[in-house]
């Protein structure tokens, strides 16, 4: 049997999700949006992509949650998008109202699904989620760190003219501008990345992969961005259905390890069918520390919001 994906929401990244998970031919989609026919005619349209790219899937477009029952991965991507100027705190309200209302309604129907939360602001939605679904720790998870990554990858194997298949990089933190890439633990071919970028050139990278999004949002001015949003989600969903044990860099629940407790921060991780299967503490310098209790400093004021929303 198929494994079963739900994605909650039919946007831009919903949507793009489902067509990468039909693309590596990953899972059988369940598409859920509230609002009448756009799932059920996206969810179509990529249905019939099938005989040209060959992929043996069921899609389906719903508003009904009883056609997710039984998923073994559920991925939230709805809510509203940022526009220009706007934080992702911006969203608090308005997201958390729909976080509450989706996973209400799908956890119980999925019992021993993996969340994924990709809405934003993504740490606190994903703090809302474990609350809401009374799910453990390792089962709510949340997508930032692979797409924040990716970015940086991206600039780092522009600037050095390198594959970025080549570029391993780690990054830690809330999905947000206090985001701490890690250049010490970031290597090309295996290489420290030092080798082939100065720390000046360096440093502007990390500055642009930690306000990523924003750029994205000033380009497009309606909305933010999905490709690469939903690429990172679907390594993500890779990871589970496949059981691939994936290190990489996800939001988690935190209860103590590297001093912080009670929030989701982005940390690297063991992803497996299990969801969270380890959490990885790295041995932090003091400058590193500092960055990562200042990220935290803001991801707890916004769980702070959410509370007083
Ligand atoms: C981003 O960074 C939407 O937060 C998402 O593009």
């Amino acid at each position: 049997m198929r494994p079963k994906v739900t994605i909650i929401g039919s946007g831009f990244v919903g949507s793009t999700s489902a067509h990468w998970i039909a693309a590596k031919e990953l899972a059988d989609v369940v598409l859920l949006d509230i609002i009448e026919g756009i799932p059920q005619g996206k969810a179509l349209d990529l249905a019939e992509a099938a005989p040209i790219e060959g992929f043996d899937l069921h899609i389906r477009g719903t508003n009904d949650y009883g056609d997710t029952a039984g998923s073994d991965v559920i991925v939230v991507t709805s809510g509203a998008p940022r526009k220009p100027g706007m934080s992702r705190e911006d969203l608090i309200k308005v997201n958390a109202t729909i976080t509450r209302d989706c996973i209400s309604k799908a956890a119980p129907l999925s019992p021993n699904a993996v969340i994924v939360m990709v809405n934003n602001p993504l740490d606190t939605m994903a703090y809302l989620a474990r609350e809401v679904s009374g799910f453990p720790r390792n089962r709510v998870v949340g997508q930032a760190g692979v797409l924040d990554s990716a970015r940086y990858r991206t600039f780092i194997a522009h600037e050095a003219g390198v594959s970025v298949e080549d570029v391993q990089a780690m990054l830690m933190g809330g999905h947000g501008d206090e985001m701490v890439p890690l250049p010490r633990f970031t290597t090309i071919g295996g290489i420290p990345v030092t080798e082939f970028i100065s720390a000046e050139r360096l440093d502007a990278i990390v500055d642009r992969a930690r306000r990523g999004g924003g750029e994205i949002v000033n380009l497009l001015k309606t909305g933010s961005a999905y490709f690469a949003p939903s690429a990172a989600t679907v390594q993500m969903v890779e990871a589970i259905v496949r059981d691939k044990k994936r290190v990489i860099p996800c939001a988690a629940y935190l209860e103590g390890e590297y001093g912080l407790h009670d929030l989701y921060f982005g940390v690297p991780v063991v992803l497996g069918a299990g969801g969270i299967e380890r959490i990885i503490e790295l041995p932090l310098d003091a400058h590193e520390q500092a960055l990562v209790e200042r990220s935290a400093a803001a991801v707890r004021s916004s769980i702070d919001a959410l509370k007083g929303a």
